[in-house]
């Protein structure tokens, strides 16, 4: 199983141009750091307004940039999609899965801590999105992760198991389907952007607390690749990678600079 390392572009860049112009560096570093391995599985994630952009940077590269022959394609992620629709309808501001879909992206994240604190983003919308990108064969980056009040009271297992709930409601039919494209990403609050992060023991004891969850409450889940996010970077990575409790990284901050993110997708390529 390939180690995924995934970038979060969140709200950035400024423009068109240096959003394609991050992508061709990502693509030129990678091709060049990759010679010698098995690299891991990597993925961007791009705002909405740059994904044709960026989608259309990596279809050219696929075909220009020299690839080492171990190479998966880089895939494309959306930070968001509509809960209410997966394909067209009256919800001003919505992108749907379907829409994502057919711009090039394979993958969308779920449950990102800013959108469940920005916009107030709670379990039944969650399940709607979840079912709005099985609909349109996008795969689910769910993310989880507690907050400083939680990790101080050490309520941190009592949060992922809330939020883990977001499950509940899918039929057995969609836990199928689910299970053969989704990623758990244990983001804890108070890593993301902040420079801290938990050591390599709190990580491994909580992707080991997720896992048995998986195990026991969804059984379908339980082969679930689980990655950590919050404040990785190119000199913790390799800690991370070393761990068999990690699958891969979420990267948001080290994303935006691509010597950096290939630095990380390097640490994670075997
Ligand atoms: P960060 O963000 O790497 O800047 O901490 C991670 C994330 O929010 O996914």
């Amino acid at each position: 199983m390939h180690a995924w390392v995934i970038g979060n572009w969140k709200q950035h860049p400024a423009t068109k141009a240096q959003a394609v112009s991050l992508v061709n560096d990502v693509c030129q570093n990678l091709a060049q750091a990759s010679q010698s391995k098995q690299r891991c599985q990597v993925m961007l994630i791009p705002t909405h307004l740059h994904l044709d952009a960026v989608a259309t940077v990596l279809a050219d590269s696929q075909s220009t940039v020299a690839q080492p022959s171990t190479a998966q394609p880089i895939q494309l992620g959306v930070q968001d999609i509509s809960s209410h629709a997966d394909s067209i309808g009256a919800f001003t501001g919505d992108c749907s899965a379907g829409q994502a879909k057919d711009l090039g992206a394979s993958w969308t994240l779920v449950g990102h801590s800013e959108r469940r604190q920005y916009h107030h983003e709670d379990n039944a919308q969650l399940c709607d999105k979840i079912r709005r990108a099985l609909s349109a064969n996008l795969g689910v980056i769910l993310c989880v992760g507690e907050s400083l009040a939680d990790y101080d009271n050490g309520s941190t297992e009592q949060t992922l198991v809330t939020q883990l709930t977001v499950f509940d409601d899918l039929t057995a039919e969609e836990m199928t389907q689910l299970s053969k494209a989704l990623l758990i990403a244990y983001e804890p609050v108070w890593a993301i952007g902040t420079g801290k992060v938990p050591t390599l023991d709190e990580v491994n004891t909580v992707h080991g607390f997720i896992k048995s969850h998986l195990v026991n409450a969804y059984p379908s889940l339980e082969d679930t690749s689980i990655l950590y996010g919050g404040s990785v970077n190119e000199n913790n990575a390799s800690e991370f990678a070393s761990s068999e409790w990690v699958n891969g990284v979420l990267v948001g901050g080290a994303s935006l600079v691509a010597e950096k993110f290939v630095q990380i997708a390097h640490a994670f390529s075997t």
